[in-house]
This record gives C-alpha cells, sequence and structure tokens, in this order.
C-alpha cells in the first residue's frame, strides 16, 4: 500500500508520519518511510541541487529535477517496497509538483505537469493521500525560527496558489483525504488511523 502525505511546509508531515509508522509497526507492518525529494543517493544529491539557495534555477528545470528525484525514488525503493507487500509512507510525491510547480511557479501548463507526473512515478498512484491543509499565517508561524531553503524563500503569493493547488486536487480527486492541520497532533493521528483501520489496522 502506498500512502502520501501532503500539505504546505510545516503543516505536520513529518510529526504525522512518524506517529503511523509508529502504530503500523505496533500492528506488524513493514513500514517504510522516504521524503520526496530524496530517499536515495541520487535524490539526496538533486534534493541539495534543489534546495540551494545559491542557484537560479529556471522553472521548467526545477520541475524535471524534482520529477528525476522522485522517478529514482521509484524504481530503487518505492516499487521494489510495494512488490514486497510493504506499506510505503511518503513525505510529499507528485501532488506537490502539481501544487509547488503548477500552481505555485506556473512553469507547463497542468495537463503537462501531470504527464510528466506520471513518467516520473512510473505510473502510480497512491492509495490514500492524506493533505494536511493549514493556512499561510500559520504555516509561516511555525516555521518562523526556521532559516528558509531555496524553495520557501518564494513569497506569500507563490504559497497562497500551492494552497490553490492542493484545495483543488482535493476537490477533484477521491483519494484525497483532508484534514485540518491546527488541531491537535494527537487529534490528526487519531484520525488518520481511523480512516485506515479497515484497509490496514
Ligand atoms: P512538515 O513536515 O509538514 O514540514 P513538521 O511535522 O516538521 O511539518 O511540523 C512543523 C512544526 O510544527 C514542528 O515544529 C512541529 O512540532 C509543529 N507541529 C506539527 N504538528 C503540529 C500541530 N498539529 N499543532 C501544532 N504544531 C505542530
Ligand atoms: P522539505 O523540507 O522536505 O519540505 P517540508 O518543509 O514540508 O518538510 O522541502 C521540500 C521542498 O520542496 C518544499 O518546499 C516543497 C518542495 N517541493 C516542490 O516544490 N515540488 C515537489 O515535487 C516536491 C516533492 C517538493
Amino acid at each position: 500500500m502506498l500512502i502520501t502525505f501532503e500539505g504546505i511546509d510545516g503543516s505536520g508531515k513529518s510529526t504525522q508520519i512518524s506517529l503511523l509508522k509508529d502504530k503500523l509497526t505496533s500492528v506488524g507492518k513493514t513500514v517504510r518511510v522516504f521524503r520526496e525529494p530524496g530517499g536515495t543517493q541520487i535524490s539526496e544529491e538533486i534534493r541539495e541541487l534543489l534546495l540551494n539557495t545559491e542557484f537560479h534555477i529556471d522553472s521548467v528545470t526545477e520541475l524535471l529535477l524534482f520529477s528525476s528525484a522522485r522517478s529514482q525514488l521509484m524504481s530503487e525503493e518505492v516499487l521494489p517496497a510495494l512488490e514486497k507487500g510493504e506499506v510505503v509512507i511518503l513525505d510529499r510525491f507528485y501532488d506537490s509538483t502539481t501544487a509547488y510547480q503548477g500552481y505555485g511557479r506556473k512553469s507547463l501548463p497542468l495537463n503537462q505537469i501531470q504527464q510528466i507526473n506520471s513518467i516520473a512515478s512510473h505510473g502510480r498512484t497512491p492509495d490514500f493521500t492524506f493533505y494536511l491543509r493549514l493556512s499561510l499565517d500559520e504555516s509561516n508561524h511555525r516555521r518562523a525560527h526556521l532559516s528558509k531553503d531555496r524553495m520557501e524563500r518564494a513569497g506569500d503569493e507563490f504559497f497562497a496558489n500551492v494552497i490553490k493547488g492542493f484545495d483543488d486536487l482535493a476537490e477533484q480527486e477521491e483519494r484525497f483525504i483532508v484534514i485540518e492541520a491546527s488541531q491537535s497532533i494527537e487529534v490528526i493521528h487519531e484520525s488518520i488511523v481511523k480512516r485506515l483501520s479497515s484497509k490496514l489496522l
């Protein structure tokens, strides 16, 4: 089973993934967690390029680099793990590309981005996507003390468009489960577990 977590920076994805991993492991599942971009040596190198504040990266190049990192992760780790029947949890997947490179950067028309997403994911779609929905103000507040990577320096208008992207996807895609990320960590965890209980617990 492939479970993905989406949402803007600071929405609580890593926190919830860690809790979910512990829960599923405690009931005997083998769980693999990867972050995007990253998760393989090549993908982590691409991540360094993408988040490095020294570079100015052309928006189509950026789109293709995120997609390249994803393709490598799929072939090296995700697809083999799914083949073995393991649960794979991804901290971001191609919906982030639609939201950030499509709605945020507007690097290419959305239908072309969808085609690239399909190629980069080797045709695999998530079984469940948890979208942790957070306002821009709250995201900025949670991350106020952190230094900003290249993507996070994009500014408020960019992030407002990214949120619109995730909101549109949530309306279009049945696999999306929207969770208000301003709730407490425990309440969010419980609703995630509840949504998965009939399938995995
Ligand atoms: P992401 O992986 O989406 O960037 P994190 O899980 O790293 O988000 O969380 C960002 C920050 O917000 C961390 O300091 C974390 O402790 C805090 N946080 C996570 N979930 C919540 C929550 N439900 N309420 C308040 N703060 C939270
Ligand atoms: P990361 O620190 O992993 O995200 P978070 O702050 O949510 O923990 O940084 C990854 C950044 O890359 C984040 O700003 C979102 C962005 N991104 C894209 O723009 N497109 C993509 O396809 C992916 C996977 C991430």
